[in-house]
């Protein structure tokens, strides 16, 4: 075939070298890159080993040098604050250049860790992007996580400087940030220089001195940093996510093979043009934050949109369309829970039709599987092109989408459509075959992965290779399960490990068992997710309490919930736990969890020959039911 998806698409597999150097041309490097792909002594793939570069210095000074400098940048938009403010490239450079400034005064230069514990304000991005300038590397914590997570990802990534603000605002609700900063950096071992702290007008924070340092104060110097010198392959940042285990993977980005990237998905993946406007509906502590608010579309030479707010309630189902026609918004990117929850309290559309969208293009949707209702009703509510494509925080951009700035295919409802230029996905059964058409299995790629995606693990290389590259040598292993069809397109079925989706959330159901089995009275749990119409998925926990406990059952059960959003965060979700006298196991004692996920979803169980005792089976729906 010879149309232009198809063409990009063979020479990026057959040649892969030739079609990314080429799009590196797209970029102003210091050194253009003359080599593509090489493997290090450990076997791990590197693109452009030898090229030089600045990421802020792409994303902002180069702009500004060619003139974009009084184009918008950054829009800011906080319903919950009632602000909002604008940055030109020109004052967006300015100030990240000014903060890096201030961040070298206190020691940071390249390769430190930066921690950035911040809510969807313009100082965490001015954070991130400072970092960048300096080739400090950063890691941005989700807001929504609570103090022990965040104490975990300081002990892994031991950063010299925390930048974090007073607090975030949930709707109505202030939520103090630092307090739980200072109780993370209370529990874990190591410690951190300084804490650089926004004080927001809704909450001052108490600071810790000569630790803490006021960010207006360190911001408040005219001088400017430049930026410094990188190699393609050095780090960019580092985002934990969740695995099986209650250990958070810090997946590695590195500068080169990142920029590259995110500038070819903007026109190829997202249509763009250079001077559009992009809104990405996220928060800049998930992957679609990094990506889609902050690098892409600076890169590109976009205005990017930074929302502080919910897609309801702030203050109602239609503040996504109030953006939109505010900004000539042209992209929206979000996960489909939100538009669940608009069409919740919107069904039949009118916030959409009280508003003028006709800047909007198109709709993109990931994070989740974007179910055919939801799908079907924004097309009807909206009329427009709805994108869903696949990905996850390793692969930090579009594993299969409709690449709509090359060609449009005809969408079906549950498929991601086809595969992104770059990527060699393919579906193997559990002895590594290649299945056919319509045959479900594991989703792998082949490998090199192509650039931007991770590199290895922040410091655990043994523990990349094992969770990605074991199982199918030569292949990433993606953790998805599923299938092409007939015409090539990819459909996406779900998670085949531990690992689930809360509200286009990712979190590991192995972590919250680890964290319920830890509450004195639980001898053994489950926790597996459940349907929610809202959130995708729910965790639900089961518990089996030991021997003699004369505690209350409901007691128990609330501390339970308790436990989880003390030591995860709220985000969890954890709402339902039930006390059962058995959990339904095999013969050789392994938890049938996938089958109690069928029993309490009323979905057919499929039960195991294998299984010890199906009696148990209708104990718990009885109790479930009650
Ligand atoms: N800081 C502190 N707490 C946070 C937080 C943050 N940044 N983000 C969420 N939380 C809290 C919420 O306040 C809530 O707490 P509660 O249980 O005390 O009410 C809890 O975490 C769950 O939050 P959320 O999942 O946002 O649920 P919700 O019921 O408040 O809102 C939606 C429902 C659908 C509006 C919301 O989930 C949403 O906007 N989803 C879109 C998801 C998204 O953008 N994902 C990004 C991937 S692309
Ligand atoms: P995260 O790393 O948080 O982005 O989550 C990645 C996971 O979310 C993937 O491995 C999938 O399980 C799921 N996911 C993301 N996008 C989609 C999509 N478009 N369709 C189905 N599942 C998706």
């Amino acid at each position: 075939m010879t149309t232009p998806y198809f063409i990009q698409y063979q020479e990026s597999i057959d040649s892969s070298d030739r079609f990314w150097l080429t799009q590196a041309t797209q970029l102003p490097w210091y050194s253009v890159p003359k080599t593509g792909c090489r493997q290090d002594k450990d076997g791990l793939h590197h693109w452009f080993p030898d090229g030089e570069l600045n990421t802020a210095y792409m994303a902002l000074d180069y702009h500004v040098e060619n003139g974009r400098g009084q184009q918008l940048a950054l829009i800011y938009d906080s319903p919950v604050t009632q602000t909002k403010q604008q940055f030109t490239y020109q004052e967006l450079k300015e100030a990240v250049a000014r903060f890096a400034a201030g961040l070298q005064r206190l020691g940071v230069v390249k390769g430190d860790r930066v921690v950035i514990y911040m809510p969807m304000v313009p100082e965490a991005v001015i954070g991130m992007l400072a970092c960048a300038r300096l080739g400090a590397i950063h890691s941005v914590v989700f807001g929504g996580f609570a103090p022990h997570e965040l104490s975990v990802r300081i002990d892994d990534a031991k950063p010299k400087v925390i930048l974090s603000a007073s607090c975030g605002i949930e709707i109505e609700r202030i939520i103090a940030y630092k307090p739980m900063l200072d109780e993370a950096l209370e529990k874990a071992n190591h410690k951190v220089e300084h804490c650089v702290v926004l004080q927001r007008s809704a909450l001052k924070a108490k600071m810790n001195m000569p630790r803490d340092i006021d960010w207006q104060t360190l911001s408040n110097h005219s001088l400017e940093a430049k930026p410094v010198k990188l190699n393609a392959c050095d780090p960019l940042y580092v985002l934990y996510t969740s695995g099986t285990t209650g250990k958070p993977k810090g997946v590695l980005r590195e500068n080169g093979g990142h920029a590259v990237a995110l500038n070819y998905s903007m026109s190829t993946v997202y249509g763009m043009s250079p001077g559009d406007v992009f809104f990405a509906a996220s928060d800049i502590g998930w992957v679609v934050g990094h990506s889609y608010i902050v690098y892409g579309p600076l890169l590109f030479g976009c205005t990017t949109v930074l929302y502080e707010g919910k897609p309801i309630r702030t203050p109602d189902a239609s503040a996504f369309w109030r953006i939109v026609e505010e900004y000539n918004v042209n992209a929206l990117f979000t996960a489909p829970t939100a538009f669940r929850a608009i069409k919740k309290e919107d069904p039949t559309g009118l916030g959409f039709k009280k508003y003028d969208t006709s800047s909007l293009k198109t709709l993109f949707l990931a994070g989740e599987r974007l179910d055919p209702a939801t799908y079907e009703w924004l097309l009807e509510t909206t009329g427009l092109p709805v994108i869903d494509h696949w990905w996850q925080t390793e692969t930090g951009w579009a594993i299969a989408s409709n690449p709509v700035g090359l060609e449009k295919f005809v969408t079906k409802p549950g498929s991601a459509t086809k595969c992104t230029p770059g990527y060699d996905v393919q579906i193997l059964d559990a002895a590594g075959e290649k299945l056919g058409v319509n045959e479900q299995g594991a989703v792998c790629i082949k490998l090199p992965l192509p650039p931007g995606c991770l590199t290895t693990l922040w410091q655990d290389t043994p523990r990349f290779k094992q969770s990605y590259l074991s199982a199918y040598p030569g292949y990433y292993l993606t953790g998805d399960g599923g299938y092409f069809d007939e015409d090539g397109y990819l459909f996406i079925m779900g998670r085949t490990d531990d690992v689930i989706n809360v509200a286009g959330h990712r979190l590991s159901t192995g972590e919250m068992e680890e964290i319920v089995s830890n509450h004195p009275d639980v001898a053994e749990c489950a926790v597996f997710a459940a349907k929610c119409e809202l959130k995708g998925q729910t965790p639900v926990a089961m518990i089996v309490l030991k021997d003699g406990i004369s505690h209350s059952h409901t007691e128990i059960e609330a501390e339970v919930v308790a436990q989880i959003r003390n030591q995860i965060g709220a985000i969890a979700c954890l709402k339902r736990v039930l006390t059962v006298p058995r959990l339904p196991k095999t013969r050789s004692g392994k938890i049938l969890r996938k089958n109690l996920r069928q029993l309490v979803d009323g979905d057919p169980l499929q039960i195991p020959s294998t299984i010890d005792d199906a009696s148990v089976f209708n104990e718990i729906d009885k109790l479930w039911q009650g």
